[in-house]
Parts: C-alpha cells; sequence; structure tokens
C-alpha cells in the first residue's frame, strides 16, 4: 500500500514537472509549489525559511538584498554551491552556510533560484500577469 501511494505521488510530481516546464510563464502557482517540493527534499528547509531567519536568512530578506541585481541568478547559485559565511552575520550572529552540492541538481537549483529571486516581486503584480495573460489566450 505504501509503495501504491509512493508510486502515485511520484507520478503525480513528475507530470506536475512537465506540465509546468511547458507552462512555466502561466503557471506561476504550481512553479512555486514545485520549488518548495525541491527545497524542501534537497534539504535546504532544514536551515532556511521563506518568510523567517531560522538557521539561515530568511528566503524574502535573500530576495531583497538581490533585486535589482543584474546576475543575481549566477551570484546566488555560486554562493549555494561554495557554501557562505559572512554575508548575514547580523541576522543569523555568524552561521554558515556549508557547501550544497550532492543534495540538489543543476536544474534543481535553477527552480530554486528563480523562486527565490521571485519572492520579493509583490503577489499584486504577479496577479494581475496572470488575468492579462488568461485575457489574451
Ligand atoms: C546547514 C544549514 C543550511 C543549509 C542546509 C542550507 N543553507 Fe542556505 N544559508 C545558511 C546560512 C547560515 C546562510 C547565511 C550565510 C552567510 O551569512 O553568508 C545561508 C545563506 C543562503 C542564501 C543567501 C546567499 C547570499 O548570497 O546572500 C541562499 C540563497 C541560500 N542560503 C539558499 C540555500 C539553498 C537553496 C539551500 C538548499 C540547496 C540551502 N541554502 C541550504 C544555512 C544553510
Amino acid at each position: 500500500m505504501k509503495y501504491h501511494l509512493l508510486i502515485i505521488t511520484t507520478a503525480l510530481l513528475l507530470s506536475a514537472c512537465d506540465i509546468n516546464e511547458s507552462m512555466r510563464t502561466n503557471a506561476a502557482d504550481s512553479s512555486t509549489s514545485d520549488a518548495r517540493v525541491i527545497a524542501a527534499k534537497s534539504g535546504c528547509m532544514g536551515c532556511h525559511a521563506v518568510s523567517n531567519s531560522v538557521y539561515g536568512p530568511a528566503w524574502k530578506l535573500v530576495s531583497k538584498r538581490y533585486q535589482g541585481v543584474p546576475d543575481a541568478h549566477a551570484q546566488l547559485t555560486a554562493v549555494i554551491r561554495s557554501g557562505s559565511a559572512g554575508r548575514w552575520d547580523q541576522i543569523t550572529g555568524g552561521k554558515r552556510m556549508p557547501p550544497q552540492q550532492g543534495s540538489i541538481n543543476d536544474e534543481d537549483l535553477k527552480v530554486v533560484v528563480d523562486y527565490i529571486i521571485a519572492l520579493n516581486i509583490p503577489k499584486q503584480a504577479t496577479a494581475s500577469t496572470q488575468t492579462a495573460t488568461k485575457q489574451t489566450e
């Protein structure tokens, strides 16, 4: 029984990824839940939360800091891969992030980094974009 549930869950996750790949611009909500699932299974959420600083800084704060930085995606990817210290001492009291290597592949990391960067974009803007997209369909 447990196996069946696992297979069904996996199949659902995989099909959600496929849909998401082709409809990324329209499906803001499902890409958000994908990113959260990936972040949780990759161990990020053991130290991070979206809105609160737990062990590491709240991802909303990270998003705010990197807003408008042109190569934010590349910078964050590099920092996550190589580990980080000293950037958030005033929030974390000097905690470090160990290099995140084997726990997450490039494709998944890209989804999570996109998600983190987008956190600071006001919800209203996303909602009106979706409405606009729907109207033109
Ligand atoms: C062992 C705890 C731990 C884990 C696991 C962890 N982090 Fe972190 N993370 C931290 C800490 C602590 C910092 C702040 C480091 C600093 O002050 O430079 C941080 C910082 C960050 C930052 C901000 C980097 C910057 O340049 O400002 C991002 C983004 C981030 N983590 C994403 C992730 C992602 C994605 C994962 C999962 C793949 C992850 N973290 C896993 C503890 C962790």
